[in-house]
């Protein structure tokens, strides 16, 4: 099934290639960078532990609201409009103090939804109503009920996590794009901290990142298989603008 959600960074075009990739078997699957989890919406559900992290809270906030109380979502979103104002209204209350966690969840819902490339800084002129935003949301919530949702930074999470049977799929923002992400910063110290941290793993990683020497570097005692997409469908006509990803396992 696909992602309620667009997200910068988002893997909707890669998933399929990166569901092939995938272990045999194991027993948990651990989405380290969920965002808008479009590899874990992808994936075969197989009848295991399976656990969404993000460290922006507000985007798992969402996710919490949308797996508990989709009923409620629906119902405040049905008084918004689609409209710049509203837009500009809910960007300057993003963490506002006083709202509760569903007025808070849907407000960054219509921000993603609104927002010009899901960037949350400027109006998309996006022309869908809102009823069709929250057409897919009783799915979602079906789909989310046995996922368990966190909110750690990665290493926390990895190093709690970490067993011989555990398959971590892990998407962090990409090398030099790290700017970003609103709400959560990622440094080079960061990049380097996650390799640290994976190098001490029982468990089996799949790490996909863009492609660059630096991450090639770090990474060359790691299997490294070369992935292309296009970044949209004029690009497809472009060769000079299919992007390269890389994709590193341990296994
Ligand atoms: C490339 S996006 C993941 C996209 C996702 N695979 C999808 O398909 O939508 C990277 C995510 O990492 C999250 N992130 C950034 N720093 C983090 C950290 N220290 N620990 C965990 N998640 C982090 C960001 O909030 C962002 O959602």
């Amino acid at each position: 099934m696909n992602s309620f959600l667009s997200w910068i960074g988002g893997k909707k075009l890669l998933r399929e290639k990166i569901c092939e990739q995938f272990p045999e078997s194991y027993e948990k699957y651990v989405e380290v960078f969920g965002g808008a989890a479009w590899v874990l919406f992808y994936k075969e559900r197989p009848g295991k532990t399976e656990i969404y992290n993000d460290y922006n809270s507000e985007l798992v906030n969402l996710f919490k609201c949308v797996k508990y109380h989709a009923g409620e979502v629906k119902k405040e979103l049905q008084y918004f409009l689609n409209s710049r104002e509203l837009f500009k209204d809910f960007l300057e209350q993003y963490n506002m103090r006083g709202l509760t966690d569903i007025q808070r969840a849907v407000r960054f819902f219509m921000l993603i939804k609104t927002s010009y490339g899901a960037k949350l800084s400027t109006y998309g002129c996006v022309k869908r109503n809102v009823e069709n935003m929250t057409i897919m949301l009783d799915e979602i919530q079906k789909r989310l009920n046995t996922v368990i949702i966190e909110n750690e930074d990665f290493e926390k999470l990895i190093k709690t996590q970490d067993r011989e049977n555990v398959f971590f799929f892990l998407d962090p923002p990409y090398f030099g794009t790290e700017k970003y992400y609103k709400s959560v910063d990622f440094k080079e110290e960061d990049h380097e901290r996650l390799f640290n941290t994976l190098k001490n793993v029982k468990g089996k990683f799949l790490l996909s990142y863009n492609d660059c020497n630096y991450i090639r570097n770090l990474y060359k005692d790691y299997n490294i298989e070369e992935v292309q997409r296009f970044s949209n469908l004029t690009a497809a006509l472009d060769e000079k603008k299919q992007f390269k990803e890389i994709l590193i396992k341990n296994y």
